[in-house]
């Protein structure tokens, strides 16, 4: 973080109060390092299925903590996430809904959510995830009921919570220039020119060692000439776990590090970049892609790897 703040950018990273509280005290020193991580992002729990469990009835307490706990040690917060297919309890999924009612449902819930948070979100993911990777809108439960008008919805109900907060719609796969980033910059220029409030696009940067994209700086400037500032809000590039040759693969994940990191450098209107979760051990990856792992700058015994450094020196 501290070579990223003389550049005008951050450094951060995921995590809840389970981690800072609970599970080691290592990842809280890391965390709370002010040279290491200026901006942390609520890994769950401001996700739907642990803020609104049960229809109407709203529970910030996990947030609410990890949040005290991180303003304690002055750092900002990007909010995530508000609308999204994943980690929905089954009163939304499984409910009888039309347009009308379920927009109610949306609208109730962020502008709860949004109200709750005032003035401690420097950003908001308000919407997560809406394309398919042909560039077709993923037809989720909102796409379903209320159409593409659901992100619209979301964006204004946010902003009229919050006016302060930054709004971005957050998306993976679109590091490079693809069908999936090209749906996304159009979304991105139709609601600036219909008027709805967004700010930027979040890249989350979910990547696979030896296959960064080399296009990333041409793609980022193709959102910041549309009017977008962009952030990286989820980094980690995976390999095959065990390595066949830890040293090469560490070397090269350095080098995917820098190059992501680079991108966000000649972006000027990259704010930052958020690694999603800090080390090996409590990485997400190895639970959802089997086989693959080790993605993080911090290792399994919270050390440093290269690509720590491939991280550090360039951004
Ligand atoms: C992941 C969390 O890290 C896991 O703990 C959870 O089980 C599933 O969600 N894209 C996102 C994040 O936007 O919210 C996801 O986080 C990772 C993929």
């Amino acid at each position: 973080n501290s070579f990223a703040v003389r550049r005008g950018k951050y450094f951060g990273t995921a995590g809840d109060w389970v981690y800072a509280n609970v599970m080691n005290c290592t990842w809280s020193q890391i965390a709370t390092d002010p040279s290491e991580f200026g901006v942390l992002t609520t890994g769950n729990s401001q996700k739907w299925d642990t803020t609104e469990a049960t229809q109407g009835v709203f529970n910030f307490d996990a947030a609410d903590q990890f949040v005290a706990w991180g303003l304690k040690y002055g750092k900002k917060f990007r909010g995530h996430t508000l609308v999204w297919y994943n980690q929905l309890p089954a009163w939304v999924t499984g409910g009888t809904w039309n347009a009308t009612t379920l927009t109610t449902v949306l609208q109730n819930h962020i502008t709860t959510e949004v109200t709750h948070f005032k003035g401690k979100m420097m950003h908001w993911d308000v919407v997560n995830e809406p394309f398919n990777e042909d560039g077709t809108y993923r037809s989720n439960i909102w796409y379903q009921i209320i159409g593409p008008d659901y992100i619209p919805i979301a964006l204004r109900a946010a902003a009229a919570a919050d006016p302060a907060a930054k709004l971005y719609i957050n998306e993976y796969n679109v590091e490079g220039v693809n069908p999936k980033s090209t749906a996304l910059l159009n979304l991105f220029k139709s609601l600036k020119a219909a008027g709805v409030p967004i700010h930027g696009l979040g890249i989350q940067g979910h990547l696979i060692v030896g296959q960064v994209p080399t296009d990333m700086p041409a793609n980022f400037n193709r959102f910041v000439a549309a009017g977008a500032d962009i952030a990286i809000t989820e980094l980690d590039i995976r390999m095959n776990v065990p390595p066949v040759n830890q040293t090469a693969s560490f070397a090269q994940q350095a080098a995917d590090y820098a190059t992501v990191a680079y991108a966000c450098k000649v972006t000027g209107r990259c704010q930052g970049i958020t690694i999603w979760d800090i080390s090996d051990k409590n990485s997400w990856i190895p639970g959802v892609f089997a086989g693959q792992g080790d993605a993080l700058p911090w290792d399994v015994n919270y050390q440093k790897k290269p690509a720590y450094y491939g991280l550090a020196t360039t951004l």
